[in-house]
């Protein structure tokens, strides 16, 4: 909290010149730092799958320099950048049939550190008994690069969420956007999310020329009004929804509700769907917050397509790629006059600072999910939450995760009084959350069917309003 010994006065800039330590127990993810061993104990991504060609990829994830490769198997490996010969750097490497060599002596890798090759030892070397390359196990899965980071004995399996296959059209498309700033004021953006009336509004609009257009594409019903908002922990202190009620008429709501699954992946109900044309959507976007070091991140994450989230082929598939997103609005880097002229996440987030500074805030009444998020968070990196034990039913058997996000349109009255009816959407939005909570017991090709239903008994007419 900001410090209440700073007179706060009429031109008080003199007064407030000191800034403060940035919070290191959330920011900092280097290695044997709190927040970076949480990371480590997780699949992230490091880095597109079309940005391994026949030369290897230097990239740094989480302050450690590493080079990723596909060699020429088809395997991929991602190493620790130096050699471990004399220092060398893996980016100059040549990819082999397995592995990669060293450019200086030669000395070949094998993806997990094996050292297949030292040209120049004698054939008794023991070097190869002794030492191994650091490496990290790595796969590939929809156009990312995934790699776990953190104590070999403590590899766990990739958390499939059954938004990754359905609905059965989904295609999931990937992206990367680099940030320069700290991974946690981008994670912090998604429980913001007032910003949506006031940032994405557009307040610029009348200045925005032709080179904007395109960052300007959220439709008014996402734009158009400040949300009621709601937020709630999730998978016992792993993760936080926030649930957005919007009245879209004096009969019928909207509410969205997107979700933080802890430390960094988010997923978001639609972005582009018009409240009066679209009933029930769940996810349009995963996206994984992974620091490149305390002050960059790179936003790593699959757009999802399909008929239910762009059923009026709004998205485009041809838009998302490295450092793109179907959705630009100052998502990426733009000429430094555009993002003046038309700022959007890219600049307002950038712009907290490359490390925000924590004591410096006013929290305000439109906080409350951005603080709600921090300390589930801080309860995570002390040890303090428990074993996440969350796992749903597939319709297979096979173990898999369910997303809360989603997005409904329903019939609610306008209640006379306005307090009354913020109170209303609020507990509406509740009551949709929770269908898709108790959903956890039913296989995933049923679910959507199933909370359809419940909501429907909830409502009393929920799919015939909507159109
Ligand atoms: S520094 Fe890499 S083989 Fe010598
Ligand atoms: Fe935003």
């Amino acid at each position: 909290m900001p410090d209440t010994q700073i007179p706060q006065v009429p031109y008080g800039a003199y007064h407030k010149t000191k800034v403060p330590e940035h919070d290191p127990e959330l920011t900092h993810t280097g290695p044997g730092t709190p927040m970076g061993e949480v990371m480590r104990r997780q699949w992230q991504p490091v880095c597109m799958s079309e940005r391994l060609t026949d030369v290897p990829l230097a990239i740094r994830i989480m302050g450690e320099d590493l080079v990723a490769f596909r060699d020429r198997s088809g395997r991929v490996g991602v190493l620790q950048r130096h050699c471990s010969h004399r220092g060398a750097s893996l980016e100059y490497g040549i990819i082999q049939p397995r592995g990669i060599r060293c450019c200086y002596h030669g000395w070949v890798y094998d993806i997990d550190g094996t050292i297949l090759e030292m040209p120049a030892e004698p054939e008794d070397s023991r070097i190869y008994e002794r030492v191994w390359h650091g490496a990290y196990p790595a796969f590939e899965r929809d156009g990312l690069v995934f790699a776990y980071m953190g104590p070999p004995e403590e590899k766990p399996k990739f958390p499939e969420y059954d938004i990754y296959r359905f609905p059965e059209d989904t295609r999931l498309v990937p992206f990367s956007n680099l940030y320069s700033c700290n991974w946690l004021q981008v994670n912090e953006n998604l429980m913001d999310h007032h910003h949506t009336a006031l940032l994405h509004n557009n307040m610029t609009v009348e200045s925005v020329d032709e080179r904007m257009k395109d960052g300007l594409n959220f439709p008014d019903s996402f734009t158009g009004m400040l949300p009621i908002m709601d937020w709630e922990k999730t998978r016992g202190g792993h993760g936080m929804c926030f649930m957005a009620g919007r009245r879209v008429s004096d009969d019928v709501v909207w509410t969205r509700i997107s979700e933080h699954i802890f430390p960094n992946l988010i997923q978001v109900s639609s972005l582009f769907s018009t409240a009066s044309a679209f009933r029930h959507g769940t996810v349009c976007l995963s996206r994984w917050h992974v620091p490149v070091d305390d002050t960059r991140c790179i936003l790593f994450g699959w757009r999802h397509f399909n008929d239910e989230i762009d059923p009026n082929g709004e998205g485009n598939e041809e838009d998302c790629g490295y450092d793109r997103i179907d959705f630009v609005d100052g998502q990426c880097e733009r000429p430094y006059d555009v993002g003046q002229r038309a700022p959007g996440d890219w600049e307002a987030i950038n712009g907290q600072r490359p490390i925000a500074i924590h004591a410096l805030e006013n929290a305000a009444s439109t906080d409350g999910g951005v603080y709600m998020c921090r300390k589930l968070l801080r309860k995570l990196v002390r040890g303090e939450t428990p074993p996440d034990t969350s796992r749903s039913m597939s319709e297979d058997g096979e173990q898999t995760l369910h997303s809360y996000a989603q997005d409904v349109t329903y019939r609610l009255p306008r209640h006379p009084d306005p307090e009354g009816d913020r109170k209303a959407i609020r507990a509406m939005g509740r009551r949709v959350y929770g269908t898709a909570a108790e959903a956890d017991a039913v296989a995933s090709r049923d679910r959507k069917a199933y909370i359809l239903g419940r909501l429907d008994e909830l409502d009393g007419g929920l799919r015939d309003t909507a159109e």
